[in-house]
């Protein structure tokens, strides 16, 4: 019998001769679907249907041992059972920098520190370059090394331990005497420049699928799955920060870095202790001239103060700390000419004018889109109301210098004059939506009586570029994730009426026959597709609620807000009703609590309580909740007797500033509201 007819067949019923191609093909699938998950970063499968494959490979060995070749699935070096990596929640959050762009926002960054600090006098700075390559966390237990964990979204990374311990600059055990027992080390996984042109060569040559850039050649060698193929890769490590540590071993960031290099780390050697903003500007210039002769990628530079009980005093604000800041190398520039503009319908109604250019490459990458913002930044009137570009607008048919940095979606810093078309006009924003013909207007703030500057659709319930906007980032992957849904069916299924809310996803499978053939006769797509489809939905029947709340679309809610609340509120039931409950106006305790939650201000309050106001978006959140289950979130437990607390600052402080004490008193579980209330509650405290 053809290998081909076997996929279905019980193993206890294989003869041999099947048995062998059919662990020839598995062994072949299995292989293509690691490419396109660990190379690719484009899984084709579900991780449920991936174990199948390796279960039956597993089965169909155990039953003809002598099958077992040396290729096996089951046989590679690093391969896990389930053969994805296992999720690591970090102890301590890997969060990320704020940016600085211009000598006075570094000047800013020092002004701020001191001011929360109540300093005048010295004040250490250390200085170092930003590497670009890709953060790990390094756990050592008793000075041995029993944890390498990726960032991931910053609270929960990947378990890539076996490929870690292939990287020579990364100790198994810590030298010297005592050693914390526990101690995580954290720093930056890059490549060097010449290295990495190397692999592409042989890459080449070999008709493997290129690296675009050094730090996606470091990030997809550490995430392979055959840590005999990391091993293969020159990675390198420098280590510049700590996570969890059970004991200090120094009291600056100065000293730790002297302690990593002791432990047997490489740190980096242009690290340098400044003490004035000149100091770190000058540190600066000097790092941007020595870039290009470095060896390997760095995106600016990172300034962190010295002395680490300050660093405990500043804290973080947002995801970010207080105590440190990148500077950032300007982008890269290229000339082009705009040949259009288009409007994109957002998710949450708002008009983007997108600039279609003529290709051009930008620092290595071909760039044929830039953003425009909105109707303003076309005028040349920035965010502030003054000119911006010398007040020269953007015309279709202009020469325009296009800037891309990073990851950054490339932008227009500048018009050519001098090149200008005579037949340029000034671009017309249009005043409806060009989706639904609704009107798009500029809504006024209340307070200051200031436009917005973006323009969005009025038609927030019915306008399809919207409803289809919002299905794309509800199955996006940091959202939903269903395998199988991405931006093209959702295109296709929106287009044909079949799914037009979330629920409907979910009761895809549930439809009449007519339908359903509809749906497996499209192009490209067969029975096994639907039935693929259907057991990616199946598998997402179960959401985390962090996820479920980021996957609503709710203006200004993105993953770390949509955690903050997942964190607060424990089940979505509870959100549910507070949500609700806080649309009673500001002074109902419920909108008092969401306003509360540190890192939530009044601007995203408020988004949150109009989506809850809205009788449709609540009907289609029920609508969901009939066809899903939302797992509770786990909620910050704290033991600090001011936990749970509104606390009040009224007079003047003597040893902290303002924002330092509120700082603190939320840092320990505690809510710090900035006046006493008119209603004050029992619980509230005033210091
Ligand atoms: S310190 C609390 N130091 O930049 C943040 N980060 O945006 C601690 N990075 O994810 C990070 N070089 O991957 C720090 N010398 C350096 C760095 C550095 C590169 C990366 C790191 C981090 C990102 C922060």
């Amino acid at each position: 019998m053809a290998s081909r007819d076997t996929p279905n067949t019980a193993v206890d019923k294989l003869s041999e001769a099947q048995a062998k191609s059919e662990l020839t093909r598995l062994a072949a699938e299995i292989a293509a679907h690691d490419k396109l998950y660990y190379q690719s970063d484009a899984p084709k499968i579900s991780d449920a249907d991936y174990d199948k494959l390796r279960k039956r490979n597993n089965a169909i060995e155990a039953r003809f041992p002598k099958l077992v070749t040396k290729d096996s699935p089951s046989n590679r070096v690093g391969a896990q059972p389930s053969g994805r990596f296992a999720k690591v929640p970090h102890a301590v959050p890997m969060l990320s920098l704020g940016n600085a762009f211009s000598d006075e926002d570094v000047a800013d960054f020092v002004e701020r520190v001191r001011k929360f600090l109540k300093i005048d006098g010295e004040l250490d700075i250390v200085a170092e370059p930003k590497i670009d390559g890709l953060s790990l966390s390094l756990r050592y237990e008793d000075g041995e090394l029993v944890r390498g964990a990726t960032r991931g979204d910053g609270f929960t990374g990947e378990d890539v331990t076996a490929n870690v311990k292939t990287i020579s600059d990364i100790p198994h055990k810590l030298k010297g005497r005592n050693i914390p027992a526990v101690c995580e080390v954290r720093g930056e996984v890059y490549i060097l420049g010449r290295d990495f042109i190397g692999f592409n060569k042989r890459a080449e040559k070999e008709g493997i699928q290129l690296a675009a850039n050094p730090r996606n050649f470091a990030a997809g060698s550490l995430r392979q799955k055959d840590s005999s193929i990391t091993a293969s890769r020159p990675l390198k490590f420098f280590a510049y920060a700590w996570g969890e540590m059970s004991a200090m071993p120094a009291k600056t960031q100065f000293g730790m870095i002297e302690w990593l290099g002791k432990v047997g780390f490489s740190t980096n050697p242009l690290t340098t202790l400044c003490d004035s903003v000149d100091d770190l500007l000058k540190f600066y210039r000097k790092i941007e001239s020595k870039r290009a002769s470095l060896g390997y990628d760095i995106d600016g530079v990172v300034y962190k103060v010295d002395r680490l009980d300050w660093q405990e005093r500043l804290g973080f604000v947002s995801r970010n700390p207080r105590w440190a800041v990148a500077h950032k190398f300007a982008a890269e520039q290229a000339t082009t000419i705009l040949n259009d503009i288009e409007i994109q319908v957002g998710r949450t109604g708002a008009l983007t004018p997108v600039a279609k250019l003529a290709p051009v490459t930008v620092g290595g990458v071909v760039v044929s889109n830039a953003t425009l913002h909105n109707d303003d930044y076309i005028k040349a009137i920035g965010n502030d109301g003054e000119p911006i570009r010398d007040g020269v607008d953007i015309r279709i048919g202009d020469t325009v210098v296009v800037q891309r940095a990073g990851d950054v979606i490339p932008q227009i810093v500048s018009v050519v004059l001098d090149k200008r078309p005579k037949s340029a006009k000034p671009y017309k924003f249009p005043t409806v939506c060009p989706a639904c013909g609704s009107h798009a207007v500029r809504e006024e703030d209340p307070k200051s009586g200031e436009l917005d500057s973006v323009r969005r659709c009025t038609n927030s319930l019915t306008c399809p570029a919207q409803a289809m906007e919002r299905l794309k980032h509800f199955v996006a992957r940091n959202a939903f994730d269903i395998d199988g849904l991405g931006d093209k069916q959702i295109e296709e299924f929106f287009t044909d009426g079949l799914v037009t809310t979330p629920a409907d996803i979910f009761t895809l499978q549930k439809r009449d026959a007519r339908s359903l053939k509809k749906l497996a006769n499209r192009e490209g797509f067969g029975a096994t597709s639907v039935k693929n489809l259907f057991d990616a939905i199946d598998a997402r029947r179960k959401i985390a609620l962090q996820r479920f709340i980021y996957a609503l679309g709710i203006r200004h809610v993105g993953e770390g807000n949509a955690k903050l609340l997942a964190r607060h509120y424990g089940t979505v039931d509870v959100f549910r009703k507070s949500m609700i409950a806080a649309g009673k106006g500001e002074d109902s305790e419920a909108y008092q609590d969401l306003n509360s939650i540190e890192g939530i201000g009044a601007v995203v309050a408020n988004a949150i309580v109009a989506f809850f106001a809205e009788p449709h978006s609540v009907e289609a959140v029920d609508e969901l909740l009939k066809e899903i289950d939302v797992l509770p979130a786990e909620k910050v437990k704290s033991n600090s007797p001011i936990a749970g607390k509104i606390v009040v600052f009224t007079g003047s402080l003597e040893k902290f500033t303002r924002e330092e004490a509120k700082a603190t008193a939320e840092r320990l579980g505690a809510k710090a509201s900035g006046s006493v209330s008119k209603r004050p509650k029992s619980s509230a405290l005033r210091c």
